[in-house]
């Protein structure tokens, strides 16, 4: 079959690296896709809210298979968009509709879905404009740090946690008034669960679904977890602490009560869940809920899935997810991102980029890269996702870190840390 997916990120590189192994596959496209994508597929120049570009492509081409990569498509519809037109509807579409990407694109819809549902996860109140004083007064019930959260999608910048009283009340005010423009219109207040973080995924076809493998992602861009936030700096797979029975706990308080409860409030979800989770003292909760996978998450989770992608993405469209086993690599892997130097803040592009191709086993995911002129250069902040196995994560992390060393571009960033907290 031919397959269409959506996205330019490393996530996509390694969803495209993935697809491409299956004997099932006739022909990959990545749209807009990035130079990486372009070794195992062929990139596409569409973006990946062009609903109507993408539908003239898939009838043109002949695709039965549309993968999303990022949620902005998935929150814009892109699912419903193929289900209600003709001649796209036996398009078997991997990402849920627009009611199910609620899940990511409103944090309020995501909250209150976890409260009907008793699904472990934060005490919370979503306050709008007109609630400022009702929301300063939930304020001063919850204890520091205070975590404030704009309801829609900000590209992973909506969520602030604030050690004072003062700096929360005056970031509320900023948020209710416009920071994030609509998507802060309301803000989600909730209190600040301390613990470790662990990314948990699911496929499901909206009645059944298969856990893949764990991931710990790092997104401080300081080693040690110090500095400001990015995109993700690296992630490890498996994660030592979720062990059998915590995972069995993972499973029976959220997972399945999540895929439950879509299936009972009339969501027909079919595609991947990202269930951000917090251990506390040994109990998992929901921080967040994303509608797509993680980045770069994504990048060691992929490569640990010994499954057949294509063959998971048939039984979520079809239904029959409960026939299917998902295998994995009994190895780690860890992930190493490389930045360009000032990222997350101010940084330059077009660096050209050596020594990419001679890794050894480890696997090269493109992130930001490009063709210029026949040359490989930085095409952004994280430039490239440098994924090893080992027998451990040690082992795994020191192959990483070789090849971090052998890739060279102007004012490369890594971090050599990835792994070693837990
Ligand atoms: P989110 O965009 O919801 O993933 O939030 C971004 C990050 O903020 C998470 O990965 C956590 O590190 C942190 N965070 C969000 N909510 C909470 C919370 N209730 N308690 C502690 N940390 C939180
Ligand atoms: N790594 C976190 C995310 O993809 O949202």
């Amino acid at each position: 079959m031919n397959i269409l997916l959506l996205g330019s990120g490393g996530r996509e590189h390694a969803l495209a690296w993935k697809i491409a192994q299956s004997p099932k596959l006739d022909k990959l496209y990545i749209a807009p896709g990035n130079a990486g994508t372009a070794e195992v597929g062929e990139n596409v120049a569409l973006k990946e809210t062009d609903f109507d570009g993408i539908a003239r492509f898939v009838v043109e081409k002949d695709i039965t298979m549309l993968v999303v990569g990022p949620e902005v498509p998935l929150v814009e519809g892109i699912a419903d968009y193929f289900a209600s037109h003709a001649e796209l509807s036996g398009v078997k579409v991997i990402g849920p509709g627009k009611k199910g990407a609620q899940l990511e694109g409103s944090k309020d819809f995501a909250k209150a879905f976890m409260m009907r549902h008793d699904i472990p996860t934060a005490a919370y109140r979503t306050f709008n404009g007109t609630q400022l004083s009702e929301a300063e007064e939930f304020l001063q019930t919850l204890r520091p740090p205070y975590v404030l959260k704009a309801d829609g999608l900000c590209a992973g910048k909506g969520v602030l946690i604030l050690p004072t009283l003062s700096e929360a009340k005056a970031e509320l005010r900023e948020m209710l008034g416009g920071k994030f423009g609509t998507a802060s219109a309301s803000v989600v207040i909730e209190e600040y669960l301390d613990g470790i973080e662990c990314s948990v995924f699911a496929l499901t076809d909206g009645k059944h679904y298969q856990i893949l493998p764990e991931a710990k992602d790092y997104k401080r861009i300081g080693e040690f977890d110090t500095g400001l936030n990015t995109g993700g700096m690296g992630s490890v797979s498996p994660v030592p602490f979720a062990d059998a029975q915590w995972k069995q706990l993972v499973e029976q308080q959220i997972v399945r009560p999540t895929v439950e409860g879509l299936a009972a409030e009339g969501i027909d979800y079919k595609g991947f869940i990202f269930f951000g989770l917090i251990n506390c003292d040994g109990q998992p909760k929901v921080i967040e809920y994303n509608c797509r996978m993680g980045d770069p998450e994504t990048e060691t989770v992929m490569p640990r899935l010994k499954t057949d992608i294509v063959e998971l993405f048939e039984a979520v469209a079809d239904g029959t997810l409960d026939k299917c086993v998902v295998e994995e690599d009994e190895r780690a892997a860890v992930c190493v991102m490389l930045v360009s130097g000032g990222y997350p803040l101010d940084y330059k592009k077009g660096y050209e980029m050596q020594g990419v191709n001679n890794l050894g086993d480890t696997i090269a995911f493109h992130a930001g890269t490009a063709m210029k002129d026949g040359k490989l250069v930085t095409s952004g902040g994280r430039v490239i996702a440098l994924t090893s196995y080992g027998a451990d994560k040690a082992e795994a992390l020191a192959k990483s870190m070789r090849a971090a060393e052998a890739i060279t571009f102007t004012d490369k960033y890594y971090r050599r840390d990835i792994g070693q907290d837990l």
